[in-house]
């Protein structure tokens, strides 16, 4: 079967790590017929769009998409990207790999991100010169449906089951219904799980990372707990991440458009080479995804290295490297 995949670079890096992530799926020989297409800054400011509905339209009709970064608009791009997949999940590894200068080299972590709700359904008002409020969105289902992802998550791999970072004991009515909603599925499934509120686990996850494993949490708490666990493990340049659907979906690194760097060759390729092994993955080419992995991972370990890393190397020279190695 040959695949449809989007390919949407956007502004920045994402111009120079999605090529990077491209040229790797075409090195394991996906069969796939790949479609470019706008989205970002630069589109907006030629067309006054950030997302045009042709983009849109790809990602809501391929069998995957690769996204790179949008800069200002962000907001504006991914959050309909997210929906043009109907993703419920965005899945966000956060490993420390060994030749890496890691904060805690011992950090081996996946966040399981609500991805449509939370403070980022866009219910945002500015009532008066003074005042501006946000509604935040926690539905039944959308918690039910990411803790089933989780359990399923844990038992393809084995693991011992998985911990509900929330803050609950604030926000009675939606964290309270959202963790509800995650341990009694998770109970429903004989999935083990623990608990622990979102500070806290900030706290705890710097001093001893080990303590957790599969981390399953709302949207903000995801989006800010997965960049602090970037730090622990040597940077963004190196976290994928993967946007699932139940047909669908979107595969991008968690970094933006590093406006400091862009333009000059040197991003490290690690982050969108890895999302494009979640995407592997999804398709179900788990051969390919490993492969790609232990490239990306061997790499690392005896360079090339980008400048983040302490190397001098290009992009595409990590690239050339990565995919010397597959
Ligand atoms: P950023 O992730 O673009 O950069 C933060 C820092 O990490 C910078 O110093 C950058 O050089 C470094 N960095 C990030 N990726 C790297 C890579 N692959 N290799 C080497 N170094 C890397 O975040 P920032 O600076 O907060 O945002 C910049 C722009 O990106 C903003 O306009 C923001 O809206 C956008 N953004 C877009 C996202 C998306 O499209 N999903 C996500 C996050 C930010
Ligand atoms: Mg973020």
């Amino acid at each position: 079967m040959t695949y449809e995949i989007a390919v949407i670079p956007g502004d920045g890096i994402g111009q120079e790590v999605t090529p990077a992530a491209l040229e790797v799926l075409e090195a394991v020989g996906l069969d796939a017929e790949f479609t470019a297409a706008d989205a970002g800054d630069q589109i907006y400011e030629a067309t006054g769009e950030a997302l045009p509905p042709e983009t849109y339209e790809l990602a809501a009709t391929a069998d995957a998409t690769l996204f790179g970064a949008a800069g200002e608009t962000a907001a504006d791009v991914i959050l309909p990207l997210r929906e043009a997949v109907e993703s419920f999940v965005n899945v966000r590894p956060a490993t420390a790999y060994p030749g890496v200068d890691a904060l805690r080299p011992e950090t081996d972590l996946v966040f399981l991100r609500e991805n449509t709700e939370g403070v980022y359904a866009g219910h945002e008002s500015r009532l008066s010169d003074d005042l501006s409020t946000l509604t935040r969105v926690v539905t039944e289902s959308a918690s039910r449906e990411l803790a089933a992802f989780a359990c399923q998550y844990v038992s393809d791999r084995d693991l011992d089951g998985f911990t509900v970072a929330h803050k609950a004991n604030v926000m009675r009515e939606t964290d309270g219904r959202f963790r509800d909603a995650v341990l009694e599925v998770a109970d429903d499934h004989g999935v083990d799980t623990d608990e622990v509120l979102m500070d806290a686990f900030a706290t705890h996850v710097c001093l001893d990372p080990t303590q957790f494993d599969v981390i399953v949490c709302p949207n903000l708490a995801g989006d800010v707990l997965s960049d602090l666990a970037a730090g622990l493990v040597g940077g963004l340049g190196l976290l994928p991440s993967a946007n699932i659907g139940s047909d669908r979906g979107l595969f991008e690194p968690v970094h933006g458009t590093a406006p400091d760097i862009a333009g000059k060759g040197i991003a490290n390729p690690s982050a969108a080479i890895l999302s494009a092994a979640m995407l592997l993955e999804f398709l179900g080419h788990d051969e390919e995804a490993t492969a790609v992995k232990t490239a990306v991972e061997t790499v690392l370990e005896d360079g090339p290295r980008t400048a983040d890393l302490g190397g001098a190397a290009s992009t595409d020279e990590v690239t050339a490297a990565i995919i010397a190695h597959l």
